[in-house]
């Protein structure tokens, strides 16, 4: 994390952007997070709403929510956010008004967390299966289960007969983003990932088998949200880690228990990338490999580090390209200036800095440290705690 004594020259990140019909007033992203602060059934809240609004005023050009579940039954957490509901989509409307008047924009990042779900997770009915694309479990294991009671095991998933139902569900959920008021919806990994990768996919029919074949939900979904928000759509990909990164709980390829070997990662990323590029989404973004979250089972770790823009950069030629993990002020200015990519997104740096932004354009310093055990909020807790709590400086 960059600590400067002095301002930077950072004037082109905070230079504007076109995505998709919206224009972004920097190229300093905040990146998607799971804060597990909504209500029990899974209503965004007013504590959200602040957490949110303080980011907005920080100077976030483009916010990512969280991750939010498009169905009562895809989650592996509690108080998780939804919008399958017209409760939580007034819940977000309150959330989306305030930081457009704060100046800022927000995408709704859809969930589904595919053979992830856990069945005693709130607003999930312990009969409904558990969906994945073939009937393997994840390996689960400690930190999976925020505020569930129980074992550590993922239940052996039930192969999904018509994976065109839970394209449905994305377009659903879709909808209700729009009607929310967001500016546009990001599609993640989880589910989709699970049916990229063949070790988690050992389908024979039209879902399984070749890149082709396993690349068609994500793009199927892809397609779907088009023709539900344009051109504001976006995707989010993490080809060396199985699914999106989770820093305190070794929640990546361990538990997800995915892994193909690298040639087959880059090859299957490679087709998935430069089709979801021909549907004009608004931006792609690449998640870096980040070792310090890759856990390392029977002495062996778990990702597939391998440099991103390099091997997808070329597949992106009508998106925006956005980097995330582990990415400073300095290198995102550096990877902007030199036109690899258009902007970058970052995570824990907003977690704790609420004013990430408007710090690197004053060159302050980043100095609040995150609160790790309050990541995921927790029941006995005060919500507010590590997460609406950290200080801004004085500009
Ligand atoms: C607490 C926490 C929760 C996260 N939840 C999500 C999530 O819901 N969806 C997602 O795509 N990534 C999630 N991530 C990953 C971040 O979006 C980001 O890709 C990652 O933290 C790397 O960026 P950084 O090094 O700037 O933190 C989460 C990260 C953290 C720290």
């Amino acid at each position: 994390m960059s600590n400067p004594s002095k301002p930077l020259n950072m004037a082109v990140l905070f230079t504007p952007l076109d995505v998709g019909d919206i224009t972004i007033a920097n190229r300093i992203g905040m990146s998607a997070m799971t804060r597990n602060r909504a209500d029990a059934r899974r209503i965004p809240n007013n504590i959200m709403k602040k957490y949110y609004l303080q980011r907005a005023l920080g100077g976030a050009g483009l916010i990512v929510s969280e991750a939010t579940l498009i169905s009562p039954q895809s989650s592996q957490y509690d108080r998780s956010p939804g919008i399958w509901n017209m409760e939580q989509v007034a819940g977000w409307k309150k959330i989306t008004n305030v930081v457009h008047l704060a100046g800022s924009k927000i995408y709704c990042q859809l969930w589904h967390v595919g053979r992830l779900n856990k069945s005693d997770a709130e607003t999930q009915s312990p009969t409904e299966s558990i969906h994945g694309p073939s009937d393997i479990p994840a390996r689960g294991g400690r930190g999976c289960l925020h505020f569930l009671p129980g074992n550590s095991e993922f239940g052996i998933a039930t192969s999904i007969p018509d994976p065109l139902k839970f394209v449905q569900l994305f377009k659903d959920a879709a909808a209700n983003a729009k009607l929310a008021g967001f500016d546009g919806v990001e599609s993640n990994g989880f589910l989709v990932h699970q049916f990229l990768d063949s070790t988690s996919n050992r389908r024979t029919d039209k879902w399984g088998g070749s890149c082709e074949n396993r690349a068609r939900l994500g793009l199927e979904i892809l397609k779907g949200l088009v023709e539900v928000f344009g051109p504001n759509v976006s995707l989010k990909i993490s080809p060396g880690m199985g699914k999106p990164g989770c820093p305190s709980l070794s929640l990546a390829e361990g538990q997800s228990n995915i892994r193909m070997p690298l040639q087959d990662t880059i090859e299957t990323f490679s087709y998935f990338v430069s089709e979801a590029d021909k549907l004009k989404l608004a931006y792609i973004t690449l998640a870096r490999y980040a070792p310090h979250i890759d856990p390392t089972i029977d002495g062996k770790k778990r990702g597939t580090p391998h440099d991103l823009l390099s091997t997808y950069g070329k597949f992106i030629n009508n998106a925006k390209t956005f980097l995330v993990g582990g990415v400073s002020p300095e290198e995102a200015e550096e990877l902007v200036k030199s036109g690899q990519v258009n902007g970058a997104f970052f995570g824990m740096p907003w977690l704790a800095h609420p004013d990430f932004a408007k710090r690197i354009g004053h060159g302050k310093r980043m100095d609040n440290l995150p609160a790790m055990s309050h990541l995921y909020g927790d029941v006995n807790v005060d919500l507010c705690l590590g997460y609406t709590d950290y200080p801004a400086v004085t500009y």
